[in-house]
């Protein structure tokens, strides 16, 4: 798709990898809704706000070339009712959307005991339900119009490391559902799944994982991948090229890296 002037939302755009997006998107002259559950709290945001609060007309001035097009607003997406509401707040901003890229989600790090339906269903709500659920809503938005949708999945969506495994299930299902469900759209409007291994943000840190599997790749690597995948309309975005060669070739090596998180989990585990 041609990004230049495009209707765009970003989720996670507080922090890592979504963060990096928007910063490259903002070369592109587009209107971007950017969220997250704090966002509002960011630096970014308050300039914006203070910016718009200067401004003497209450909407930006669109002929000015140094605006910058961006709405800074909490939600959170794993409530349904938030979802709708980031869908009305973007159309009431933006009158439509383009390119909707759902890259907010969680990890947890952990034995999965004793069991808890909440905890199980609190990361499914965030990772998976509110990205499919995010998917078909744009479908009915841009009903036979032309528009990209872009899910964040993961290499553990692939295969499942130990302590991570609600998550990579999360990331699994996502990647079951865009390899169906692009199936039922028009030939201009694409489904995309980006599939990043390991990235320096401080996702696992927040997850309690103070040693992240490796390699690993910046984020700001990760967000070029997905901006130029978006361009080209990949419907598999790849950060990691090797990370590519050797699922597709040789998957057994991937289980490589598993065998050595086990001893780490292990020790965790003590
Ligand atoms: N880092 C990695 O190694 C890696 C690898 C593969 C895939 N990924 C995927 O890449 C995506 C971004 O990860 P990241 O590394 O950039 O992590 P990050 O730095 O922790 O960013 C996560 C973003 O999601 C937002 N978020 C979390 N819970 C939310 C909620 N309930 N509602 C709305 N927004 C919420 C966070 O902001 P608030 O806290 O303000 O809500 C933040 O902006 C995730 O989907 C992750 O699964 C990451």
């Amino acid at each position: 798709m041609n990004l230049k002037g495009a209707k765009i939302v970003v989720t996670g755009a507080s922090s890592g990898i979504g963060k990096e997006v928007l910063e490259r998107l903002k070369a592109y002259d587009c209107t971007i809704v950017a969220t997250s559950r704090t966002i509002e709290e960011t630096a970014e945001a308050k300039v914006a706000e203070s910016d718009a609060a200067k401004s003497s007309v209450a909407e930006p001035n669109l002929s000015d070339p140094n605006r910058e097009n961006i709405y800074y607003k909490n939600f959170d997406l794993s409530e349904k009712s938030d979802i709708d509401k980031l869908f009305d707040y973007a159309l009431e901003k933006m009158g439509s959307i383009d390119l909707f890229i759902a890259n907010a989600g969680f990890m947890y790090y952990e034995t999965i005991y004793p069991a808890d339906f909440e905890h199980i269903d609190q990361i499914f709500r965030l990772n998976t339900t509110g990205v499919i659920y995010s998917a078909v809503k744009m479908k009915e938005i841009c009903k036979e119009n032309p528009y990209n949708f872009v899910a964040v999945s993961s290499g553990f969506g692939f295969l499942s490391y130990p302590g991570y495994a609600l998550y990579c299930s999360t990331k699994a299902a996502l990647r079951g559902f865009g390899q169906g469900y692009k199936y039922e759209l028009l030939p201009n409007q694409h489904y995309q799944s980006v599939y990043p291994i390991a990235v320096k943000t401080d996702f696992f840190r927040k997850a309690g994982c103070d040693a992240p599997p490796k390699p690993q790749q910046s984020a700001e690597h990760v967000a070029k991948t997905i901006i130029r995948g978006i361009e080209k309309n990949q419907a598999e975005i790849y950060p990691s090229k090797s990370f590519w060669f050797l699922k597709t070739f040789f998957p057994y090596l991937l289980n490589l890296g598993v065998l050595m998180e086990k001893g780490k989990f292990r020790k965790k585990l003590k």
